[in-house]
């Protein structure tokens, strides 16, 4: 039977074996797909025992999806652009490393809660590994403008600086702005901290999707009280994982029964 598994550190409360147990119920894949803890300085070390078990492929997670970047043998251009990766296969030598994240934000946005990119002012708040992830796919769906912000506002413009079609600055340079589809990729919303007041405007129809998913965060607060219509990450957690299955198995399965099981009514 294949193998397969998230590593990441901490493990325990992963979504992820239950997302792909039942994508390979669906799709009738042979496969297993277990979580992994790696130490904090054994990422490398845990790989290269689960290669040595026959392993095929891992999704990989926080803090090590810039290390799964420098340790794959080849790299897709979103996997380049993003500086990370979430997503191994391995096949003999070959250790090819993939970034599903933006390709599953994208179509929980797109197809999930049916939402027009193209066209739409986008407003992306953050600048570390979770905004980065996600910027080529972004720029691929056409948006009529999309913006960075993010606290440190070098952080941001130095960040756009390395995509063409965006552009960066701090929270301040964006208040009075409109936006069309506002996205949350800064960590705030993860330890239950508060974002500055968001002093940009919220387009009427807006979408503001918070990457985060399972807990009502400052960010969602903030857009409900400014009348915007707010997603959480749930989504993009499935989506980005139905992304890898297809990168491992060439199947995709269908995700809305899986959002459907995993969505408390
Ligand atoms: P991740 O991999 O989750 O993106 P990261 O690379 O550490 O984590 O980046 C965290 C992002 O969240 C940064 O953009 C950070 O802003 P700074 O660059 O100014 O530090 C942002 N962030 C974290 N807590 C925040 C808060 N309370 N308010 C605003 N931005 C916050």
């Amino acid at each position: 039977m294949d193998k397969y598994a998230v590593v990441g550190n901490p493990i325990g409360h992963s979504l992820s074996p239950r997302i792909h147990a039942l994508f390979a119920a669906q799709t009738a894949q042979d496969m297993r797909y277990e979580a992994l803890l790696a130490p904090l300085d054994g990422f490398a070390a845990t790989v290269g025992a689960f290669i040595a078990e026959g392993g095929r492929g891992l999704n990989v997670t926080v803090p090590f999806k810039e290390e799964a970047f420098r340790l794959a043998t080849r790299l897709s251009e979103r996997a380049r652009a993003a500086g990370a990766v979430n997503t191994l296969g391995f096949s003999g030598a070959e250790r090819f490393g993939d970034n599903t994240d933006g390709a599953g934000l994208v179509r929980d946005i797109a197809v999930n809660r049916q939402r027009d990119i193209a066209g739409q002012r986008l407003l992306l708040l953050g600048a570390g590994g979770a905004a980065r992830g996600v910027i080529l796919p972004l720029l691929a769906a056409k948006p009529a403008s999309l913006l960075i912000a993010n606290r440190t506002a070098d952080k941001a413009r130095a960040l756009a600086a390395a995509f063409s079609g965006c552009a960066g600055g701090g929270f301040d340079d964006i208040g009075g702005r409109s936006f069309d589809i506002v996205i949350n990729a800064t960590s705030a919303g993860l330890a239950g901290g508060v974002l500055p007041r968001l002093t940009f405007a919220f387009a009427p129809g807006c979408l503001a999707y918070e990457m985060v998913y399972g807990k009502d965060t400052d960010f969602l607060r903030q857009a409900r009280a400014s009348g915007a219509t707010t997603a959480d990450g749930l989504g993009m957690l499935v989506e980005q994982a139905a992304e890898a299955f297809f990168v491992w198995r060439g199947v995709r399965p269908d995700t809305a029964p899986v959002l459907k099981e995993l969505r408390p009514s």
